[in-house]
């Protein structure tokens, strides 16, 4: 996927500003605080239907507007134009069209536009708490496969009505009821399916992480484990047997659930164990090794999105070069040149070859002049 053009009006501190990248690798250059991240937010918004850094879509407006409007002309790897119009007013709610033609629910956007950030924070994926790493599997999985994003939306639906009879139960001091049973057999079969593919997903993104390892010349042996609520071990079951388990489970627990007004088990509660020679990155690497993991692993996401789609996401790589030594930084521009294309933003103007740089300086002039 190829990002040709993108127009911002009133978008974070951008009034009125186009940018076009070349294809390949894109360098966004200029001080702190001139936008170079709003850049990058609204191709997200594009790509994605929301931002990666702002909460909300009235952080994006810019202060004191009325509206704002992203225009980006996106061109598939096969040569099919995507404009997509993501418009935004503080009365209606959000709207995106994909050439001119409406886009409802905005989960039916998600993995037309393959896309992949890349920022210093996201390391919250591997230092911080488990809903960071779920949060960072789901997005993959989901881009690569709808029917996955579609269980998700329905199991977060499903668990806020179980958890919602929950605390009613626990109100009236109530132990069971029948209408409980029927949420944990629907839970229990959208656990399973999310389970399995977590699971797959896992098993196969392995062999990339591996693989990325050995390209950027890294001696550790990465891995990554799913690591379920369910008690047991999972890693043989199919998708019936831990249908199953997960019902026994939520029969077993009803007690404990309905006083704790949760659902304790289930895929909003597990985890992903990322390992470097066996062992967890989160309690025993280095902070350089867990930056090399997280490369990587961003990496390898590219890499496994170009293979599931046969499309090249876009990599959106905000800030990273601050935190990186020279070294390291050379071989993960090589590595980019060998994908589709890539936006770089950077403080500093970095000479090296084979790269398109322009300063948000240019950008804003150009716009200036046009006026
Ligand atoms: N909704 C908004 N309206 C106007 N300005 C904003 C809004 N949100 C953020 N900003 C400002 O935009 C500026 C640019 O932010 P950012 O894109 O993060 O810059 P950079 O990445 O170049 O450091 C910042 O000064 C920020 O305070
Ligand atoms: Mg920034």
């Amino acid at each position: 996927m190829i990002l040709q053009s993108i127009s911002y009006e009133n978008f974070r501190n951008h009034r009125i500003l186009t940018y076009e990248p070349a294809e390949g690798i894109n360098l966004i250059f200029g001080p702190n605080g001139s936008g170079k991240t709003s850049i990058l937010e609204g191709i997200h918004y594009c790509a994605l239907t929301r931002g990666f850094v702002s909460a909300g879509d009235a952080d994006c407006l810019e202060w004191q507007q009325e509206y704002f409007l992203l225009r980006g002309d996106f061109r598939s790897d096969e040569g099919r134009p995507q404009r997509v119009h993501v418009s935004y007013t503080r009365e209606k709610e959000k709207q995106v069209s994909v050439n001119k033609n409406e886009v409802k629910p905005f989960s039916t956007h998600i993995g037309r536009i393959p896309c992949i950030t890349f920022t210093p924070s996201e390391i919250g994926i591997i230092t911080g708490p488990p809903s960071e790493r779920r949060k960072f599997i789901d997005s993959a999985i989901s881009q690569t496969d709808r029917r996955y994003l579609e269980d998700l939306l329905a199991y977060r639906r499903v668990l806020s009505q179980r958890n919602t009879l929950l605390m009613q139960l626990n109100e009236r001091k109530a132990q069971h009821d029948p209408t409980l049973s029927i949420w944990s057999e629907n839970l229990a079969g959208i656990a399973a399916a999310i389970a399995i593919k977590r699971r797959r997903f896992i098993g196969e993104f392995s062999i990339r992480l591996e693989n990325m390892y050995r390209e950027m010349d890294i001696r550790e042996n990465p891995g990554m484990a799913y690591r379920s609520s369910l008690p047991g071990a999972i890693d043989a079951a199919d998708e019936e047997e831990l249908r199953e388990r997960f019902m026994k489970r939520y029969r077993e627990t009803e007690k404990s659930d309905i006083m704790r007004e949760q659902t304790m088990t289930g895929p909003h509660r597990d985890d992903i164990a990322f390992l470097f020679n066996e062992k967890e990155v989160k309690r025993y690497a280095s902070q350089g090794q867990t930056r090399t993991f997280m490369i990587c692993l961003k990496l390898s996401q590219h890499r496994f999105y170009s293979q599931m789609l046969g499309e090249k996401p876009i990599c959106l790589l905000d800030d990273i070069f601050s935190e990186l030594d020279e070294r390291r930084t050379e071989r993960i521009l090589e590595v980019l040149g060998t994908f589709g294309q890539s936006i770089i933003t950077t403080t500093e103007r970095k000479e090296t070859g084979g790269m398109t740089a322009v300063s948000i300086d240019s950008l804003k002039k150009r716009m200036e002049r046009n006026a």
